[in-house]
């Protein structure tokens, strides 16, 4: 029998979609071997923190949670401390735990989650503690159980790792190269979660624009979506993330074609300056980028936007950030994340020499953010009087009366109503446009 059976676990995750999901994946092992999910680590047998590495305060936050688990080990000599994810790629991290963490009991990688249980079981048998990073993905395992965040939405990999090499990001040597998984799984998968009750799949991949399936023929992403468009009783598909270099006509048809996917796309541009974006390794320039935005716009009316920019890059001047606050004003973005430039150690990016002081990137920061809560203010008040269609996610977390949803284009509404609606699509007048959300009632 398994030695986990009735251990009580509770999971920490920073970072993107991809590490939500391999959290959902950790929980459905666990759950699978009848372990039951805590919610204040206090109380748990197990403790996993599921880390990134995209910017230097990740780093920072996942040592001060680490810091704090070693109390719980003091207090529970049985109590496992787990850590994962995307810091523990990188050798300089493993090297740092070793040295001042030694409570930590099982380290493992983003190419093996699946092995997780089986490092558990070991532990807890052998009394040893277990590292097991791979520096990249063998091949694809697939039919790994997941415990869902969401009862009607679901994360759906549909790739791993990235070939794009952006000199500042840490994730292609995080993650490993790009992987593809066949079409018929995905689509299996996809079927499954609609038959448990999913009416929303986001796929994920660090570039789904260069998916490429290999089935009885090749597919590339649009062929992906045709086929998954074509299941009954999924309602919305949605994507993350796409990469402007490899968006193709195909896709942007497919956004024409298939009713099922929303129109609604995050198109990361990093910086409005084609002499950033060339240094940054984005493969594309600024004339490029709105180009695509027009054709995207000229297709597909309506069309929601959102984006990632990067603030102060490496020798980024005065005229070249210029440059992004004009091509934000350009192109009317609905919702933007905004970073500051972090360097990442290992990265080509880290040596450059013209680094950018932190009171100048501050200043930009700000005003960047400036611009886009005005435009994203204005774009929401647009909608008053609109009629939409909120997929009911659950309820607000401010209170129990109120429901929260999203439109197609990827807004959260706030409306009354009753709980029962969780699951459905409804209409939804839009009586308020905040620069974040909107507010709505039942029509
Ligand atoms: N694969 C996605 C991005 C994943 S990382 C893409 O290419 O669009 C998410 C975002 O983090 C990036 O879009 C970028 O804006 C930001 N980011 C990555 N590395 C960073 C760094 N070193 N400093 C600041 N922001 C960074
Ligand atoms: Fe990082 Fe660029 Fe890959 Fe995105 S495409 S994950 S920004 S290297
Ligand atoms: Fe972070 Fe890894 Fe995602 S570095 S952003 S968790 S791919």
């Amino acid at each position: 029998m398994s030695r986990l059976k009735g251990k009580k676990y509770n999971i920490i995750t920073f970072g993107c979609q991809m590490n939500e999901h391999d959290s959902e994946t950790i929980a459905g092992m666990l759950t699978e071997r009848g372990c039951t999910e805590v919610l204040d680590r206090r109380d748990s047998d197990i403790t996993i923190i599921n880390t990134c590495s995209i910017r230097e305060n990740a780093d920072k936050r996942f040592f001060g949670t680490l810091g704090q688990l070693k109390k719980i080990k003091e207090k529970n000599p049985d109590y496992v401390a787990c850590v994962c994810g995307c810091m523990m790629q990188q050798q300089h991290i493993i090297d740092t735990i070793k040295a001042k963490y030694p409570w930590v009991d099982i380290i493992f990688g983003t190419h093996n989650i699946h092995r997780f249980p089986e490092l558990l079981e070991n532990v807890y048998s052998e009394r040893q503690k277990v590292m097991e990073v791979l520096p990249d993905r063998e091949e694809i395992v697939e039919g790994l159980p997941a415990k869902r965040l969401f009862k009607h939405k679901s994360f759906v990999n549909i790739m791993y790792g990235c070939n794009n090499f952006c000199t500042y990001c840490i994730v292609p040597y995080t993650r490993g190269r790009e992987k593809s998984r066949k079409p018929e799984d995905i689509l299996e998968e996809v079927r499954k979660l609609v038959a448990d009750d999913v009416k929303e799949v986001t796929l994920l991949g660090q570039n789904v624009n260069s998916y490429r399936g290999i089935s009885d023929k090749e597919w590339d992403f649009a062929d992906l979506i045709y086929a998954l468009n074509d299941i009954e009783g999924l309602e919305r598909i949605r994507f993350m993330t796409s990469h402007p270099k490899d968006l193709s006509d195909k896709l942007i048809q497919a956004f024409v074609d298939c009713e099922k996917l929303c129109n609604y796309i995050h198109l990361p541009v990093q910086a409005g300056s084609s002499r950033v974006l060339k240094r940054m390794n984005r493969k594309y320039d600024r004339e490029k980028y709105l180009e695509l935005v027009r054709k995207l716009r000229e297709a597909v009316p309506g069309i929601t936007m959102s984006t990632d920019i990067i603030v102060g890059f490496p020798g980024e001047t005065e005229e070249d950030f210029e440059e992004t606050l004009s091509l934000v004003k350009e192109v009317g973005y609905d919702s933007a994340f905004t970073f500051l430039y972090s360097v990442r150690k290992g990265t080509p990016a880290a040596e450059y020499e013209d680094q950018i002081p932190e009171d100048i990137k501050h200043e930009r920061f700000n005003r960047l953010v400036d611009l886009i809560n005005e435009g994203s203010a204005a774009k929401n008040a647009a909608y008053v009087g609109r009629i939409e269609k909120v997929l009911v996610e659950g309820m607000s977390k401010k209170n129990d009366e109120t429901l929260t949803g999203r439109t197609e284009g990827f807004k959260l509404v706030d409306f009354e109503g009753p709980k029962e609606l969780i699951g459905s699509t409804v209409d939804v007048e839009i009586i308020e446009g905040k620069t974040f959300s909107l507010t709505g009632k039942l029509v």
